[in-house]
């Protein structure tokens, strides 16, 4: 699904000839094996030259749109530091009711008004499909920060560049997916983006409530990737090499009171990790609220800390990119 590139207002240079100048990032659909190595390749200079030198001037003169409709901390952190780094700047739109949005413009507006002053635009909404119809309208490349209960293609990037870093391969791997897989829309993307990798043994982990949707099992499985599910974590952890947990998405149940039955479904402690390998890793996109206890923080396996640190050097990646620049 790639999609058409966008050109206009960029200066002319040999950057055009980059293969993901004025593309947008939609969808983990978008990417294959040679894309991921790409990206993790140019992902790993930015951590070497951020770890040297720290800033540098790769888009000096670039400018973000970060539009942010739905909270965040990391995502719109790491893409502002992200552009800052990489000597660009950044147009921070997270308080939308301080935006026209607040006075009823239309998302296809409010894009098409960011990117007449900016070079890329960033997007989180809470509506699936929001970036797909911001990148018809933005005459910039739009990169989806989080659609709803969509995807989240950026975390899914950072998510396995985690791996590869952390456990130093993203074959032969089992990997269990924990808590809320109906909601959480990181593990959407992850999920569909591990059918790119071989020997990738699935666990989905929930309530029976909370269960991973339809389509992306029967997307994993059409790649022909073992999966089950279960309800249970007791039964896979020993066999787990990467242990993924989603917080329970509160904001996402109509019913608050389904959402206090299941909010302490699964409780990640020290004690609970005695019967995990002691090589493997236990990742979260953040934030967490009670599924990981932080007596399990200082435990070498507990990765979500290092995890949020290689989501700058992706997204400094990602940045250059789209921006002709990697
Ligand atoms: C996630 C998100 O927004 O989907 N957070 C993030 O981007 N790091 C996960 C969540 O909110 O639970």
């Amino acid at each position: 699904m790639l999609t058409k590139a966008k050109k206009p207002h960029l200066p002319l240079g040999d950057h055009q000839t980059a293969p993901w100048y004025g593309k947008d990032i939609l969808s983990v659909k978008q990417f294959n094996r040679a894309d991921l190595e790409y990206i993790f390749g140019v992902a790993h200079e930015m951590r070497i030259m951020v770890e040297r030198i720290g800033t540098f001037d790769l888009l000096k003169g670039k400018i973000l749109a970060n539009i942010f409709y739905e909270p965040s901390t990391r995502t719109a952190s790491s893409f502002m530091a992200a552009m800052e780094r990489l000597g660009g700047a950044v147009i921070p739109i997270s308080e939308v009711k301080y935006s026209s949005v607040a006075k009823g413009e239309s998302l296809p507006d409010t894009v098409r008004t960011l990117g007449c002053y900016a070079d890329v635009i960033v997007l989180r909404h809470p509506e699936v499909g929001s970036a797909a119809l911001a990148a018809q309208y933005a005459g910039k490349p739009v990169i989806n920060a989080g659609d709803g209960v969509g995807e989240h293609p950026t975390q899914a990037l950072l998510d396995t560049f985690t791996i590869r870093e952390e456990l130093g391969r993203l074959d032969n791997l089992t990997v269990t997916m924990l808590g809320d897989l109906k909601y959480g829309r990181t593990v959407h993307s992850l999920a569909r983006l591990l059918t790119q990798f071989n020997g990738i043994r699935l666990n989905c982990v929930s309530p029976k409530i909370l269960r991973m949707p339809r389509d992306v099992l029967d997307e994993v499985a059409e790649k022909g990737i073992p999966q089950k599910e279960h309800t249970l974590l007791d039964k896979v952890l020993p066999e787990t090499d990467v242990l993924y947990v989603t917080r329970v998405q509160r904001e996402r149940f109509e019913d608050a009171a389904v959402y206090e039955k299941v909010k302490n479904a699964f409780i990640i402690t020290p004690d609970v990790m005695k019967a995990a390998k002691k090589e493997m890793i236990v990742m979260h996109p953040l934030p967490r609220i009670t599924e990981i206890s932080m007596d399990f923080d200082n435990d070498p396996r507990a990765a979500y800390f290092r995890q949020m640190e290689y989501g700058l050097y992706v997204r400094m990646a990602l940045l250059a990119m789209v921006l002709g620049k990697a």
